[in-house]
């Protein structure tokens, strides 16, 4: 699905209000960019950057009826500051793959000889097989994402029966109720995107998954805890700076499974990791790697 961005500059006493009459007026995301050099971003829950110049942008889907939007806007504005907006920028964007448009490719899909993971809007195929029916949201994680895939695939040929597992950017949850379908213990969900928590939440809750089975935190608020399996799908450089935050969390002897890892950033990867663990050769598909590992035990 395509979505439309609205961009309307402003200063920093005006910023919050935008804001605000932006998801009045139905945008899904409001995020501040400043207008000098630091990168776009969502604020955080509860805070809202001051640059001098900022540049508001609301996310629309792209159905919306942009000439009301703006009207509903312009109005508003006028009426909070008696002032006119100056310009507001439209801009479409292509399909996001962390958006929706991986609902297009989503179709019911094996990995390994066991595991499936299905849409919630179709029936299983095979209703015998380990299944798992997910809507991911909003949030990253669908299986159709080579990153994905080859932690599935690890899944579905490790025996986890029992285990206790993090899955650290957890996303849709795919990773680690996939692990629960397949018999593990319980799961720690952390992502610091709160729409992943609430999308792992309502993809346990339709797969039966018990509430004790399952804790979902953002960093901050994780409480010290270990496990005896780690699965983190993340992109390289987060992975890199936090090595010394996941590896304090598996016991000796657990395993970690690390993806979003491009082929050429592999041997980084395992280096940063080799200090707690003993690595084996990466998985590789379509130019991205899944590298695992054993905790040492000393
Ligand atoms: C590539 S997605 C993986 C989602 C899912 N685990 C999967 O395998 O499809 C990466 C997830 O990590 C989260 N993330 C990125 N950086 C993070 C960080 N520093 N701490 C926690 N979560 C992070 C993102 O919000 C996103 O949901």
């Amino acid at each position: 699905m395509p979505w439309v961005q609205l961009h309307i500059q402003s200063d920093r006493e005006h910023a919050e209000l935008l804001e605000e009459l932006l998801l009045e007026a139905g945008a899904e995301a409001v995020s501040m960019e400043d207008s000098e050099d630091t990168p776009l971003y969502e604020p955080e829950r509860g805070t809202t950057p001051l640059w001098d110049s900022t540049r508001v942008t609301g996310l629309f889907q792209g159905e919306a009826d942009l000439e009301s939007v703006r009207s509903q806007v312009s109005e508003a504005w006028h009426a909070a500051t008696q002032t006119h907006l100056e310009s507001i920028e439209t801009e479409l964007l292509e399909d996001r793959e962390w958006e929706r448009a991986w609902m297009d490719d989503f179709r019911p899909e094996r990995f390994g000889d066991r595991l499936w993971i299905c849409p919630s809007w179709q029936e299983p195929p095979d209703p015998e097989a380990v299944n798992l029916v997910l809507d991911p949201g909003l949030a990253f994680g669908s299986g159709t994402h080579p990153t994905t895939r080859l932690c599935l695939e690890w899944l579905d040929q490790a025996d986890v029966r029992g285990l206790d597992l993090i899955d650290y950017g957890c996303g849709s949850g795919i990773l680690g109720l996939a692990a629960l379908k397949l018999g593990a213990r319980h799961m720690v969900g952390v992502d610091n995107d709160p729409q992943a928590l609430d999308a792992s939440r309502d993809n346990a809750q339709r797969n039966g998954i018990s509430d004790e089975a399952l804790d979902l935190y953002l960093p901050e608020e994780q409480p010290s805890q270990d496990c005896s399996l780690m699965l983190a799908n993340i992109l390289a450089q987060p992975l890199l700076s936090l090595a010394p935050t996941l590896a304090a969390q598996v016991r000796p002897g657990g395993r970690i499974v690390l993806s979003g890892i491009l082929s050429t950033q592999a041997n980084s990867i395992s280096d940063r990791y080799a200090r707690w663990f003993s690595m084996e050769s990466p998985t590789e598909q379509e130019g991205w790697v899944c590298i695992t590992g054993t905790r040492y035990t000393d």
